[in-house]
């Protein structure tokens, strides 16, 4: 079992890298046949998704645009605590069809900050593709279309997740080792 310390805790490998590229080999291959002569934009939510964003994006073959937003954290005026603005919109995305692609979607509450933003933008459609879902932590009613694994409610890292900023160059995922 291939483990791996990153600061203080310690991770064993829960996703091989080939899980993970089949898996997205059949995540891409859905979405081709959905939108066949449909076109299509994608929205990467940073920072996590870079990876997935990346390699599902290659394995698409129907017309499509990639674009990328942060969620960024300011402290409010008020004393309501941080507040979430979504920055780096460079796409008129009025009107198309997105596919909103995150790296793990666990209580939902980004994924519907996300969501919110794009009703008010007036696009046509939306979709979400996530590598992970953590159903036990969900806490929405938001469907998600394109789901790469449902897991446990668990601290995972790699491909693309971080710890404190680190390990999101791991070519799998690893999941916190049970002391
Ligand atoms: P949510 O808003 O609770 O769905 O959480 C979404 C964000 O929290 C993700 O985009 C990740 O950045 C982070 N996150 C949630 N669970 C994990 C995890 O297990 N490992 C690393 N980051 C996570």
């Amino acid at each position: 079992m291939k483990e791996i310390q990153i600061l203080d805790k310690t991770f064993t490998e829960f996703i091989s890298e080939k899980e993970i590229s089949d898996r997205i080999d059949m995540l891409a291959e859905q979405i081709n046949n959905d939108y066949k002569g449909r076109e299509v934009v994608f929205l990467g939510i940073l920072n996590g998704a870079f990876l997935f964003a990346a390699e599902l994006f290659k394995r698409i073959n129907i017309k499509a645009k990639i674009s990328f937003v942060k969620l960024a954290s300011y402290e409010g005026t008020k004393s309501s605590g941080t507040i979430k603005e979504l920055i780096g919109w460079n796409e008129d995305i009025k009107n198309q069809e997105i596919i909103v692609i995150e790296d793990i979607v666990d209580t939902g509450v980004t994924l519907e900050r996300i969501v919110d933003e794009l009703v008010i933008r007036k696009v046509s459609g939306i979709k979400v593709a996530t590598l992970l879902f953590k159903p036990d932590a969900f806490t929405k009613k938001i469907p998600l279309h394109y789901i790469g694994f449902n897991i446990p409610n668990n601290f995972v890292i790699g491909f693309g997740l971080d710890y404190d900023g680190y390990a999101r160059n791991l070519p799998s995922i690893y999941t916190l080792k049970n002391k």
